[in-house]
């Protein structure tokens, strides 16, 4: 914080007026069912980017990520809000500007924002998000802005379908807006019922292992999944009176299958189908402190997005594998979007330093490159600190 405030003063000659952090998620289960009006099961960590802040005099929004010093200063007019390709990371904050102020928002100045994210990049744990609503959290308090949070989270993922151009669901920013410190939220993504479920897991902690490789193809392979998704379901309305996967039994689904009548289609509604009934079964499997059958869940998720919604990778598939192999770890899975980023098990305490190093061996081994992995640590959402 205290460099922070050095760079603040620094590029902008003036003291900041508030600090302000959101942080990162991981999703326990319950993945791509958040646009197919199934459940998700996320949680804020403790990993997540900081913000410094304070009103200007003008009109202009003057914004510095000291992760990426190289593109300077970005500076534009509160008037002028529109999504610019040079404009680069700064296009989520500029984004959320333009939205509030669209919601019938006043905000009539400008402001400098310094940011710092240690959530790493690409690593499928929602820095996008993070930067969206920590800029949300920064204008509600700057502007005296009287907002529900989840019309905040809401307008999150509004920057990010149509400012950003990636077709998500609202996960990402419920997690980083709702999180409660050691609680998952299972979250109904029909109505937005949520329910806070504690996050303690006894003897067993969760780890994150990133895969260090960036999500390349996510954005486009995400919207097109979420297309195939789409199609599936227009095909079963044909004949069923549903309006989302996420109403549907395995049973019911697997007897209506026809109607889809395309392999690669059948595959992935089968996907938001079953990922849907195993994050409920996962919620049951946590209330009983039932952690061997939580475990098994995360494995049949893992199975699913591998070989049903084809979203996980050689990368992926290799620190899962290492993972669920190890005699100590219960269940582990791929989080977030996929196509590289992150995964997460459920490992035991005691064993975390042998668990480390086989997993990284195995990594380095087969991929060539290292892994990183750490323990994640259940913080709340998004705030002032
Ligand atoms: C990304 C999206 C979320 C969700 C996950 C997959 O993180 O932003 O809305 O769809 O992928 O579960």
């Amino acid at each position: 914080m205290e460099k922070l405030e050095k760079v603040f003063n620094d590029i902008f000659e003036t003291n900041a007026t508030g600090n302000y952090f959101a942080p990162g998620r991981i999703n326990l289960i319950g993945e791509h069912t958040d646009y197919n009006g199934g459940h998700v099961f996320p949680a804020s960590i403790t990993l997540g980017t900081y913000g410094l802040a304070s009103k200007r005099e003008d009109q202009l929004v003057c914004l510095y990520s000291e992760n990426f010093p190289e593109k300077g200063v970005i500076t534009f007019s509160i008037d002028e809000l529109n999504y610019e390709k040079a404009h680069d990371w700064a296009n989520y904050p500029k984004g959320m500007i333009r939205f509030l102020k669209e919601a019938g928002h006043l905000i009539d100045s400008g402001v400098n924002i310094v940011f710092y994210g240690n959530i790493p990049n690409g690593a499928g744990l929602s820095s996008s998000a993070s930067i969206e609503l920590l800029t949300g959290v920064i204008l509600e308090d700057l502007f005296a802005l009287s907002i529900e949070r989840l019309d905040l989270v809401k307008i999150g993922k509004q920057v990010e379908n149509e400012f950003i151009g990636v077709n998500s669901g609202i996960m990402d920013q419920f997690a980083i807006g709702m999180g409660k410190k050691d609680h998952a939220l299972l979250l109904d993504t029909t109505t937005l019922k949520y329910e806070v479920v504690p996050a303690i897991f006894g003897e067993y902690v969760v780890a994150i292992m990133n895969t260090n490789k960036r999500r390349e193809l996510a954005d486009s392979k995400y919207n097109e999944r979420r297309g195939e998704c789409e199609e599936a379901l227009r095909r079963l309305q044909t004949q069923l009176a549903i309006q989302t996967l996420g109403e549907l039994d395995e049973v019911t689904f697997l007897a209506n299958t026809e109607l889809i009548g395309d392999e690669t289609l059948i595959k992935r509604a089968k996907h938001a189908v079953t990922e849907n009934q195993r994050t409920l079964k996962a919620r049951q499997a946590l209330q009983k402190d039932d952690l061997v059958t939580f475990g098994e869940l995360l494995n049949a998720s893992h199975a699913s997005l591998k070989e049903a919604y084809q979203v996980t990778g050689m990368e992926l598939d290799t620190l899962v594998t290492a993972a669920q192999k190890h005699p100590s770890v219960l269940g582990a899975r791929m989080t977030g979007a996929g196509f590289g980023g992150c995964a997460i098990a459920l490992v035991k305490q005691t064993d975390w330093q042998d668990f480390v190093e086989t997993v990284s061996n195995e990594y380095l081994d087969k991929i060539g490159y290292a892994t990183d992995i750490y323990q994640a640590s259940i913080d709340d959402g998004a705030r002032k600190l």
